[in-house]
């Protein structure tokens, strides 16, 4: 039995997020013939516009899928069985991508590191300077963690690809950064970046995206995992005049066509920096609430996402559980070996000042609620921060 509860839902989860009225209107359009000319020039628009988002001039694939199935293409379409996949080691998501990997039948090598930092690009260097057979033929990495809120640094990877003289293909996951944290397929040389809906992008969930380099298309050729409905060739081919070789989820592209319209009318340089400074806001307000940031490297820190380590002794779990019974807010839970010992604030996608203070005010009177050990200025200070002229910081955490 379901109730009432008045006033709206805050789904401070990072991902997926909160979504826009007009999204919402554009979803619920009557259905389309997904054979005619309007789905064609909305598919050719919506293609063309990808492009700007992900900045490739090479092709987006968009499968009705979620992230997890985005993964799987990318792997599919670039690799034979047995083929070596280096990932880096430091979150859940990480290590989920990985599952898929072994799945498939590819030899999994992970780069041991540490959960609370980005991946570490000296020992990423290093094992592929070492690698002289050329064994290791993808490497494969998240961008934004989306378990810990750690940010990896991409164009680190590729430098260190190119220094080694490493042919291996990188693979980069944009699940929770799109759209949200600065990110540049082209110029940072990766082969496929792997995307979903439900993040940044505003949509709902439901849609995966792999952005293809002309290297992965060409190992595509000869790779000889088994792929069919992953399969890149057909997809791109009926793409050409605005079509899919399969019936594709029209509402959900009704619903991206609006998300892209609107990201774009903000602007991408104007939408990063608006995540990066609720990122800046909401560890102001951690640190006023005298907690640890699960991030231990200010480099990395997450302009999507924060993870907030909780108190020994303290469930995240039981405070998550107060704050959704007393206030009506869903924030993320710790994943993996991190459960009940994080909770994770999501600050992307579709939301603004008001927002942001709505939801932190929230965690306060839920640290509050619980009895959890704080100092009750969190608030204020990052009130105090998002209120003052100068609330700009760096859009794109460097790591290297
Ligand atoms: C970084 C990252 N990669 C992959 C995924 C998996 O995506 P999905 O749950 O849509 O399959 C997620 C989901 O939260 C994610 O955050």
């Amino acid at each position: 039995m379901f109730t009432y509860t008045a006033g709206r839902h805050f789904l401070q989860i990072p991902g997926p997020t909160n979504l826009p009225e007009r999204v919402a209107r554009a979803l619920s359009r009557s259905t389309i013939d997904h054979r005619g000319p309007e789905f064609s020039r909305l598919t050719l628009s919506i293609l063309e516009r990808l492009q700007t988002v992900f900045k490739t001039s090479n092709p987006v694939v968009i499968y009705p899928s979620s992230g997890s199935g985005a993964w799987e293409a990318s792997l599919a379409n670039t690799l034979s069985p047995g083929d070596r996949v280096l990932f880096g080691d430091n979150g859940q998501f990480a290590a989920n991508w990985q599952k898929v990997a072994a799945g498939l039948g590819l030899t999994v090598e992970t780069l041991p590191g540490s959960w609370r930092c980005p991946l570490d690009v000296a020992a990423l260097e290093n094992r592929l300077a070492a690698d002289r057979g050329r064994d290791i033929r993808a490497v494969a990495m998240v961008h934004n963690e989306t378990s810990t809120g750690v940010v990896n640094d991409v164009a680190a990877a590729r430098a260190a690809l190119d220094r080694s003289g490493h042919d291996a293909l990188l693979l980069v996951d944009v699940v929770s950064s799109i759209g949200a944290i600065d990110y540049r397929h082209d110029e940072w040389g990766v082969d496929v970046t792997v995307a979903g809906s439900q993040k940044g992008l505003m949509v709902p969930p439901g849609l995966g995206f792999n952005a293809v380099s002309d290297k992965a298309l060409a190992a595509a050729d000869s790779a000889s995992l088994p792929r069919s409905y992953w399969n890149w060739a057909p997809i791109l081919e009926f793409n050409q005049n605005g079509f899919f070789p399969y019936t594709p989820a029209i509402n959900l592209l009704f619903a991206l066509d609006e998300a892209l319209s609107m990201l774009l009318e903000e602007g991408l340089p104007q939408a990063f920096a608006r995540h990066a400074r609720f990122g800046e806001a909401t560890r102001q307000a951690a640190r006023g609430w005298g907690l640890d940031l699960f991030c231990q490297d200010p480099r990395a820190y997450s302009p999507s996402l924060t993870a907030v380590a909780m108190p020994e002794g303290f469930d995240a779990d039981e405070l998550r559980r107060v704050i959704l019974e007393r206030f009506d807010m869903s924030l993320g839970t710790g994943l993996g070996k991190v459960k009940g010992k994080l909770f994770r604030i999501g600050h992307l996608g579709d939301l603004n000042e008001l927002t942001l203070a709505g939801t932190l005010c929230g965690v306060e009177m839920g640290l509050a609620a619980l009895g959890v050990p704080h100092t009750s200025g969190g608030v204020s200070r990052a009130l105090e921060f998002l209120a003052s002229d100068g609330a700009e910081v760096s859009v794109v955490p460097v790591v290297a």
